[in-house]
């Protein structure tokens, strides 16, 4: 199944290449995005997120100055629900590898829900004990957010800083170790699906025989 025609891909490669992120609307189908954020309000009300680390053992101490979101770490082989979306992922993956001649192999997603008050410091997704994430992907949830909701993204480009408003079915894809952003502090409870599209370490690639 393809999701997007070629022109589309295109289209976006050329911006992720100029200017590192690029910004997708209507990104879902409407009747998938209404399943993504119902799935998402399920989770929710069963609460089935845990507090987001950083680094790699997760200290939440530190932690609440530097990120205050909640995270629900999607896995493909029991939201059956996601199946589009996993399907959407897949196809992607092969997009990106074939359109940015990237070598990418896997992908890891989350659901996040900033509360009231809460942010995302300034930060890159690639770093020292983490550089295997190569694409930055969001989707935002948010229905009928308005100028002052806040949680705005703000992207810091080589010569100016942009302010993205989390709107639903917004799509942004960036390059995972290229473009510095943060989550500005949101008034409201702030909805988004966040993952990253990943290589292998290449020696873990070798030790296990593949080809990366
Ligand atoms: C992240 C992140 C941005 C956003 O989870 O690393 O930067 O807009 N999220 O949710
Ligand atoms: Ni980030």
């Amino acid at each position: 199944m393809a999701f997007y025609t070629e022109s589309q891909w295109v289209d976006w490669v050329d911006q992720l290449a100029d200017q590192d992120y690029v910004v997708v609307d209507n990104f879902l189908p409407e009747e998938h995005y209404k399943t993504l954020r119902s799935f998402f309000l399920t989770k929710l009300e069963e609460n089935d997120f845990n507090k987001a680390g950083i680094g790699m053992a997760g200290e939440a101490i530190v932690n609440k100055a530097i990120r205050g979101d909640y995270t629900y770490w999607l896995d493909q082989t029991k939201d059956v629900e996601l199946a589009y979306l996993f399907e959407l992922l897949d196809s992607m993956k092969n997009d990106l590898n074939r359109f940015c001649y990237l070598s990418l192999s896997g992908y890891e997603f989350h659901l996040a829900h900033y509360p009231e008050g809460s942010f995302y410091k300034k930060h890159l997704d690639q770093f020292k004990e983490r550089n295997n994430r190569i694409i930055t992907f969001l989707l935002y949830l948010n229905e009928g957010w308005q100028t002052g909701d806040g949680g705005e993204l703000k992207i810091y480009l080589e010569t100016e800083e942009r302010i993205i408003e989390p709107l639903g079915n917004r799509c942004i894809l960036f390059k995972s170790d290229a473009l510095p952003h943060e989550v500005l502090q949101t008034n409201v409870s702030r909805y988004s699906l966040t993952g990253w599209f990943t290589h292998l370490p290449s020696s873990l690639g070798y030790l296990l025989g593949s080809s990366v």
